[in-house]
């Protein structure tokens, strides 16, 4: 993972680069660190352990100012967290680099180096970089010929930036599978790996492409390709408001998400639903054709995408027929698929960016399926350019690490494809379709209804806060909610939270309950309601305490050892998206009683560029 950010203009950059990095942090902040070059000529760094407050600190007591820069926030992969390890990595006193990705030969690479004479200051792949650039320039002094010349040796993944002592009038920028974005200002150029961090300083961008080198000067940009040709890319035009990044007037990023989930519902919704039935050119001008031919789907994602995906298993076979198949992306891309023809791949993320995921769809592309489509937040992520048909979540940029309205648009989503595929191919009735479009319509209302409880689920966050384990239990599509719950607590509460279907329960996990594991579960009114009370019987039994989201329809009650809270009423197909919710705010209030970082656990990041 990891952020990059660069800068070159006639103003001084560091406040440029630190507010860049600022906005970065979602993609690693063990360590962060930045190289200037100033008027005398000279290249210096500061780095610093931790995150970017403690560099910004540092910039504050000592400042490095000057025109020209590069700057990073880490996520360790080679190397604990450490500030040698920290980035800009330099080669001399001439040159620095900042990388995102990983260098699979850099063990070959550095023994190459050290045996030249290269003495390595990091345990970093980094390093071997900018030694090999520093012994390639002896060779070929302009920078972008000698850079051209490094990438062919490269293997692995990286999105890169390079400032030279000796050339202080460019920035030089490499991609291969981690992305980059140059920034154009006017007499001023930018380079990071997401627009994110440079809509402060600039609207339009340029997306370098898998394999691109971009040479920015202050008053122009080269960029070449794969094969070395100059090439002009397109400039794209940022509209959306840069204040959908801030946290107003909200404790954590997270909690901002979560309310705003019914907003960002109605978008997911907008434009995609008619009078009675799903628009399925929503999906893009081919869908119509392309989804009356689908006869099987392939979801492929991770984390809380990934159980995205095993909720829309149970809406697929049971609206349309059509047979699914959900797998982790890590695991998919690594064994031997069988791919039956006619079949859908589909991938869902909320960044887009997301290593695994990417490097699935690209075998996925030769492997024999009828088309890829991209569930995605992102419009200019690789997913979204690299797939056939592209459904955007529009949940706007989530920075909380933990996931929460990205799910739920994601959610959404998936049954608009459901209803999408179920119709083209005839499967779904009609009367059926106008149910719950209808449903969908009326998901933003009941999703302010079900925040309403926050105050409730608050005051039972108190039950965990002492506790080292707990257990999420949930029946049919509740079951990938309940490991949706479990992911949560874990992620930002650092409590063990494992996730159950109830029927396994006694298949081992009951083993484990006792008055000091609260066990956890979603009980909506649908079919499988009695069955799921018997399981919540048996944990009684056992001395466990239960915490029961249920409808209040349900017949549960409160009672020794049993804390009910009541959840407004709604759809049966849709409630694994309206019973998501207690369960982020449960975990929300548990890690602010626990004093955790909410937006930034320890060693998460929010988008994984590497596998
Ligand atoms: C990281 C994030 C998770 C996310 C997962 C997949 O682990 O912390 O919140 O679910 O990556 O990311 P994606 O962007 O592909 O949905």
């Amino acid at each position: 993972m990891c952020g990059i950010v660069g800068a070159i203009a006639e103003r001084n950059v560091s406040a440029i680069l630190i507010e860049g990095l600022k906005r970065l942090e979602y993609r690693g902040y063990d360590s962060a660190g930045v190289a200037i070059c100033n008027l005398a000529g000279e290249l210096r760094r500061s780095r610093r352990i931790g995150k970017v407050a403690a560099l910004e600190q540092a910039l504050g007591e000592e400042p490095l100012p000057g025109h020209l820069g590069i700057a990073h926030t880490r996520w360790a992969t080679h190397g604990v967290p450490s500030e040698a390890n920290a980035h800009p990595h330099f080669s001399g006193e001439s040159l620095a680099v900042v990388h995102n990705g990983i260098i699979e030969n850099h063990d070959e690479l550095r023994q190459r180096l050290e045996r030249l004479g290269y003495v390595f200051t990091s345990q970093t792949d980094t390093e071997t970089i900018v030694h090999l650039l520093h012994h390639t320039l002896k060779r070929l002094p302009d920078l972008a010929d000698a850079l051209k010349a490094v990438v062919g040796e490269l293997h692995g993944a990286y999105g890169l930036a390079v400032i030279s002592r000796a050339q202080p009038d460019r920035i030089l920028a490499a991609r291969s599978g981690s992305p980059l974005v140059v920034g154009l200002g006017l007499g001023e150029n930018f380079i990071a790996s997401d627009p994110l961090a440079l809509r402060q300083v600039t609207d339009r961008f340029i997306y370098l492409e898998e394999g691109d080198i971009a040479d920015i000067r202050r008053d122009s940009l080269q960029i070449w390709n794969a094969a070395g040709t100059t090439v002009q890319r397109e400039t794209v035009q940022f509209h959306e408001s840069a204040e959908a990044a801030e946290k107003g007037e909200y404790r954590h990023y997270m909690l901002k998400e979560i309310f705003e989930q019914p907003r960002v519902v109605q978008r997911t919704l907008e434009g995609r639903l008619g009078a009675t039935q799903v628009l399925v050119a929503a999906f893009g001008p081919q869908a119509v054709e392309l989804f009356a031919r689908v006869r099987q789907v392939q979801i492929v994602a991770c984390g809380t995408s990934y159980h995205a995906g095993m909720v829309a298993r149970y809406w697929l076979e049971e609206l349309t027929g059509i047979p699914c198949q959900v797998e982790v992306a890590s695991e998919f891309r690594y064994r031997t698929v069988a791919v039956h023809p006619d079949s859908l791949f589909v991938t869902i993320s909320q960044s887009g960016e997301t290593a695994d995921t990417l490097a699935a769809l690209r075998d996925a592309r030769s492997s024999g399926y009828l088309a890829s489509l991209a569930i995605c937040n992102v419009g200019t992520s690789s997913l979204v350019r690299e797939s056939d048909l592209v459904l955007l979540t529009n949940a706007g940029p989530e920075i909380g690490v933990a996931s929460t309205k990205a799910f739920t648009t994601q959610l959404v989503a998936l049954l608009l494809l459901t209803l999408a595929l179920g119709r083209a191919r005839g499967t779904l009735d009609p009367a059926r379709e106008a149910e719950l479009v209808a449903a969908l319509r009326a998901l933003p209302g009941d999703l302010q209804a079900v925040l309403g409880m926050d105050k409730a689920v608050e005051q039972i966050s108190a039950l965990f806060a002492e506790k080292h384990h707990t257990l999420f239990l949930g029946r049919g599509a509740q079951y990938p909610v309940a490991m949706e719950g479990a992911l949560k607590l874990k992620e930002i509460s650092y409590i063990h939270a494992e996730a159950y279907p109830a029927g396994e329960l006694k298949h081992g996990p009951l083993a484990l309950v006792d008055s000091d594991m609260p066990v956890v579960t979603v009980a909506p009114n649908n079919a499988l309601l009695e069955k799921l009370k018997s399981n919540l019987q048996e944990v009684r039994a056992r001395g466990g305490q239960l915490v029961v989201f249920a409808d209040r329809e349900a017949g549960l009650e409160n009672g020794e050892g049993v804390h009910v809270v009541q959840v407004p009423h709604i759809h049966p197909l849709l409630a694994p998206i309206l019973y998501t919710v207690p369960l982020q705010l449960l975990s929300y209030h548990v890690a602010v009683l626990k004093g955790t970082d909410v937006d930034q656990p320890r060693n998460l990041a929010k988008s994984v560029t590497v596998e």
